[in-house]
């Protein structure tokens, strides 16, 4: 019997992979003009770094990670996301020290155990765009043009984003209370998970899918009425950041992000054509994180966004182009001609086919149609003899003579 595939995991297939390699092309050309560099992170990291970034009591940390002990003993995780390697990098290497801020992107493969569906995957990938070493709103803002800007970029339509603030350690507090106080009552009809959660981690309630939970958060107390005037005058300056740069969004009090070091400014782009995986791309600002991990008390914000999602959403991109040339070869000495002009074209960068095995003209004239070859340069012995060979342009169905020293020429 063959072996497929793990269960949430998929290949990528041309011609499904060019409209990747597009994507990824317009990604870096944005992040380049936002000032971003490309950071590479490991795939494995101690699983006490996501534990103590993500939080113990996130559907992330408690069920979904791929952990496991190594050959040493030591426990590691294969990424569920990729913010707490970037700020471990960041930490380990002391980019902190140089003035900032710092943008820093990652593309990669995520891993989480979830049940897979349309736009969930056990291993998906993830653009991931950080800015480290600043709290100003500016680049809260900032951020969010540039996450607009790339998904209008792909070509996706029906996109809103959604904004929230989730308030900061000294206003937190007490909207956590206020929501403890709502759900004590309610405590019966909540599920396992969120009973457990409540006291440590009430802002899961509203998180939280089942359906019976979803019925009890109703009317439950809304964060933009319990944060502190700073985080107040912070929010405020984002939104007319975003007036200003022309973004539209839509204010939703009721967004939590599945991860918990975030603190102030949250946001989430969504479609309405995925279903229940509604969520493109989510981020926040997570002041006080980069200080979790050892490092100084610096602010950071970032977002991903996941590939496979923008993937089902991206039009499809244009046919690729088949070869510049198929040289069509009969016969031996012009075979050994061909295959030195397919290989010379090749390293000028001109993709060149001929076939590799000894074939009928028909036959080799059905592969360069198949292959859609803009011209095709048919090579007999006679042709050889006279120094000559018949360049056929496959478009318009014209044919022309010239001498075979000069088709590298014509072609290149
Ligand atoms: P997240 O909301 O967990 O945030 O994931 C971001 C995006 O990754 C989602 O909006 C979705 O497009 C994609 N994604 C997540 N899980 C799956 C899955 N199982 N299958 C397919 N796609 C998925 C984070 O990961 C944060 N680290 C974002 C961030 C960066 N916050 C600050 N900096």
């Amino acid at each position: 019997m063959s072996i497929q595939a793990v269960r949430g995991m998929k290949d990528v297939l041309p011609p499904e992979v060019f409209k990747w390699q597009n994507m990824e092309k317009t990604v870096r050309e944005i992040f380049r003009a936002f000032g971003f560099s490309e950071i590479k992170i490991p795939v494995l990291e101690r699983t006490e770094l996501f534990a103590r970034s993500i939080g113990e009591t996130t559907d992330i940390v408690e069920k979904e990670m791929y952990t496991f002990s190594d050959r040493s003993g030591d426990s590691l995780t294969m990424r569920p996301e990729a913010t707490a390697g970037v700020l471990r990098a960041y930490v380990e290497h002391k980019i902190h020290a140089q003035p900032g801020p710092h943008k820093l992107f990652a593309i990669g493969p995520m891993f989480r155990h979830e049940r897979p569906q349309k736009g969930r995957l056990r291993q998906f990938n993830q653009i991931d765009a950080e800015i480290l070493g600043d709290e100003s709103p500016l680049l809260d803002a900032e951020l969010m043009v540039m996450l607009v800007h790339m998904v209008e970029s792909l070509g996706l339509t029906n996109v809103d984003l959604h904004i929230n603030s989730l308030g900061c350690s000294k206003c937190r507090p007490k909207y956590r209370q206020a929501l403890i106080d709502f759900f004590e009552p309610k405590k019966q009809n909540l599920c396992e998970d969120c009973l457990r959660r409540l006291n440590a981690n009430p802002l899961r309630v509203l998180d939280c899918k089942v359906e019976g939970c979803k019925e009890q958060a109703e009317g439950a107390p809304v964060i933009l009425d319990h944060i502190c005037d700073e985080c107040a005058e912070h929010f405020s300056q984002v939104r007319k950041g975003l007036d200003s740069a022309g973004v539209s969004y839509q204010l939703d009090p009721r967004m939590v992000r599945g991860l918990d070091y975030y603190v102030r400014t949250t946001f989430e782009v969504v479609t309405g054509d995925l279903g229940a995986q509604n969520a493109v791309a989510g981020g926040g600002r997570y002041d006080g994180l980069i200080e979790v991990l050892g490092g100084p008390p610096q602010g950071g914000i970032g977002f991903a966004a996941g590939l496979e999602r923008l993937a089902l959403l991206a039009p499809e991109p244009a046919e690729r182009p088949g070869p510049a040339l198929f040289v069509a070869a009969l016969g031996e000495k012009p075979r050994e001609e061909a295959f030195k002009l397919v290989q010379n074209l090749r390293r000028k960068g001109i993709w060149a086919e001929m076939t590799s095995q000894d074939k009928s003209l028909k036959a080799q004239m059905r592969r360069a149609g198949k292959l859609d070859s803009a011209k095709v340069l048919i090579l007999g012995e006679n042709e050889l003899e006279k120094g000559e060979a018949v360049l056929k342009n496959m478009q318009d169905g014209s044919q022309e003579n010239l001498p075979f020293s000069e088709v590298e020429e014509a072609i290149g």
